[in-house]
């Protein structure tokens, strides 16, 4: 037997069984590296209860960032962020069809508020909710390649205009229901400090650099438009994209437990965080891997707006 067990989840990712990352061999790295490009989503139990342990087994999968929202830096180890219910690193709560949550993030993609999208991250469970908390990963790479080919070809040139915020425009994939940010009566505001970020550009499909396989990038999260299409048409497509990327044979939706860490490969992942009652509590921590793919670009009103009318 290896130094792991690789035992694939029901629809996408794997879990690792049996990983002791204080005593991995450069031969079980390459391993683990590799099982990570095959199934893009990993999932450890157990394998790294402090944050040093956490570090080091992240550090498998490549060089970490200081994450650019410098508010959520855990003191002492910027190379890890918080992400609590309450306190400083709160994101505020939302009403999600009249239930308020805390917690909760729209599907998205890692720093797509940024030119180049980070290469992954890995989320280490503190605190876990008693009563919700999931997070979900859809395979994008899985969901391009069961497109109807017309709509693949569709979006295969088209760019999507992206922004820094906390709420999207809609329910992207999820039509019919209803988020907003909580009013202060309902739930704690958002004390999380966010520099001001400039838009940004990026393709709706884009080559995984390492496996050459073709991903969707929609970071529905910070979506505004898509470049060149009325508002209107823009919408249309990109929710059509949206419903079919995030259907369940797509997923991994993982209900967290103490000391669970799950590992993603964002430049053919995206993942929502479902949120949890404001009673409860929920804590994690996480590792940002750099290594960008410079897919995208900063938005010039002036340079794409007279591309756009040279190709209309
Ligand atoms: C994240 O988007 O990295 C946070 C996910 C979560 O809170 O489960």
């Amino acid at each position: 037997m290896g130094a792991f067990q690789v035992i694939p989840l029901d629809h996408i990712g794997a879990e690792i069984v049996g990983l002791d990352p204080l005593t991995m061999t450069d031969e079980t790295k390459k391993e683990l590296y590799a099982t990570w490009m095959t199934y893009g989503v990993l999932l450890f139990r157990e394998a790294a209860p402090e944050p040093e342990t956490h570090i080091k087994l992240a550090k498998v999968f490549g060089d970490l960032e200081i994450h650019p929202v410098k508010s959520l830096l855990v003191d002492g180890q910027e190379e890890l962020i918080q992400l609590g219910g309450h306190g400083k690193n709160s994101g505020g709560a939302r009403v999600m069809d009249g239930d308020v949550r805390i917690g909760q993030t729209y599907w998205h993609q890692d720093t797509a508020y940024t030119p180049n999208i980070c290469k992954g991250s890995m989320l280490r469970m503190i605190t876990a909710s008693k009563r919700a908390g999931n997070t979900v990963w859809t395979d994008t790479s899985k969901a391009f390649d069961a497109l109807p080919k017309e709509l693949a070809a569709r979006i295969a040139p088209l760019e999507t205009l992206q922004c820094y915020t906390d709420m999207p425009r809609r329910t992207w994939g999820m039509p019919g229901h209803e988020l907003r940010h909580a009013r202060p009566d309902e739930g704690p505001v958002s004390e999380v400090v966010v520099p001001d970020f400039p838009h940004v550009v990026h393709p709706m499909v884009v080559t995984h650099p390492e496996n050459g396989r073709k991903a969707l990038l929609l970071s529905p999260l910070g979506y505004l438009t898509i470049l060149g299409l009325p508002e209107d048409e823009a919408d249309d497509l990109f929710e059509e994209v949206m419903a079919h990327t995030i259907k369940p044979e797509f997923c991994f939706d993982h209900s967290w437990a103490e000391n669970d860490l799950v590992l993603w490969d964002n430049r053919r992942t995206l993942h929502y965080a479902a949120g949890f009652p404001v009673d409860d509590d929920r804590m994690i921590q996480r590792a940002t891997l750099a290594g960008p793919q410079p897919t995208g670009r900063h938005y010039s009103a002036e340079a794409d707006q007279s591309a756009e009318s040279a190709s209309a």
